[in-house]
């Protein structure tokens, strides 16, 4: 039937020309649509005599097939051109390196106090802790500093302001990690075997003193702890603080309100070219205060000092940080950016991106 093939060449055609998918819809529609030719002539069928039904259903069905699958093959050339241009715009080098990330580091301070922690830890005392805000009973008169004791004005603390009219004592921002003792034997009673990492506070500020500054108190109560287990203790720390096989513990008469006997600590050390070497030579290094617990101690914190007795020390971490890996100057920890302290081997800053400083 020459008017079917030329219905086919005609949308043949106008299928070949469709750009997109709107126009191949149309050619669709105003071929094969309810009101399109094609459907239109299928219905003609009815009006046909047998005869001529039979040549002409068979080519008006194969031309709707030839028609749809046109179409289709249309419409999938078109979704592969798609694919196509994005696949030409939307690549990805995978092969390029990353972008540096931004990477924080453990503060040299934290991370020698996590060291300290894990030694002490081998020698049996569990970490404790207490608030920075203390109260004044807790952070002085518990430790047998009354009111009126010169010490407290010697430690320089910084007083929390009280409200008009409320007469209570101040709160103080702990001078010290002593007051650490008190709440802990107050809570755990006898015997016990603590360490106190933790910031304390006084208005001081040089070369070797900033406002905030970090301690580390030892607590070891029991029925017959002695100085001879201090020594030990400090020695076997200072050994594996500093990697070397023994430092050897001075001990220096002193005097703190809390202790009694009270002593000095001394690691045995010497400056070599301007280097400290610790555990040989003859010189001193000053490294915190001790002693036995004083009685009026143990029984503030609700310990009977006649049945208990034990050892508290307190050691500067900054200035063991700043000894164990050579940085002259304490403010450096808290002022500046942390990029220069590379410059004195610090291992945990070892990573390439640090980024910034720190500042308060
Ligand atoms: N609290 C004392 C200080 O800060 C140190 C110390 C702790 C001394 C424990 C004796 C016993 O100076």
């Amino acid at each position: 039937m020459d008017g079917i093939d030329a219905l086919r060449d005609k949308y043949l055609a106008a299928t070949a020309e469709a750009a997109d998918e709107a126009q191949i819809e149309a050619v669709r529609l105003s071929a094969l649509g309810k009101k399109g030719e094609v459907a239109l002539l299928m219905r003609s069928l009815g009006q046909m005599s047998p005869e001529e039904r039979q040549t002409a259903g068979p080519a008006l069905n194969a031309l709707k097939d030839d028609l749809n699958a046109a179409l289709n093959a249309a419409r999938v050339k078109l979704a592969d051109a798609a694919l196509d241009a994005r696949l030409a715009t939307e690549w990805l080098d995978v092969t390029l390196p990353s972008r540096p990330a931004r990477q924080g580091t453990i503060h040299p301070v934290s991370q020698v106090m996590d060291e300290i922690t894990a030694i002490f830890a081998d020698l049996g005392f569990s970490v404790a802790e207490g608030p920075q805000i203390e109260t004044d009973w807790h952070n002085f008169d518990a430790l047998n500093i009354p009111g009126h004791h010169p010490s407290r004005a010697e430690m320089d603390t910084f007083y929390m302001a009280r409200a008009e009219g409320d007469n209570r004592p101040p709160h103080v921002l702990r001078t010290h990690t002593s007051p650490v003792q008190i709440r802990h034997m107050l809570e755990n009673g006898a015997p016990c075997r603590i360490i106190a990492p933790g910031r304390v506070y006084r208005s001081d500020y040089d070369q070797t003193h900033t406002p905030m500054f970090h301690q580390i108190e030892g607590l070891a109560i029991d029925r017959d702890i002695s100085m001879a287990n201090l020594k030990w203790t400090l020695e076997e720390f200072a050994s594996a603080f500093f990697e070397v096989d023994k430092v050897e513990v001075r001990f220096r008469a002193s005097h703190f309100p809390f202790t009694e006997p009270s002593a000095e600590i001394d690691f045995r050390c010497s400056w070599v070219d301007g280097q400290l070497r610790l555990g040989e030579g003859d010189d001193w290094l000053e490294a915190g205060g001790s002693g036995m617990v004083h009685p009026k101690v143990l029984e503030a914190a609700g310990v009977d000092p006649n049945r208990w007795q034990g050892f508290a020390f307190g050691l500067g971490i900054d200035r063991l940080a700043m000894l164990k890996y050579g940085i002259p100057d304490l403010r450096a920890f808290f002022d500046s950016d942390l990029r220069w302290l590379r410059n004195y081997g610090f291992p945990a800053l070892d990573v390439p991106t640090l980024a910034g400083g720190i500042s308060r």
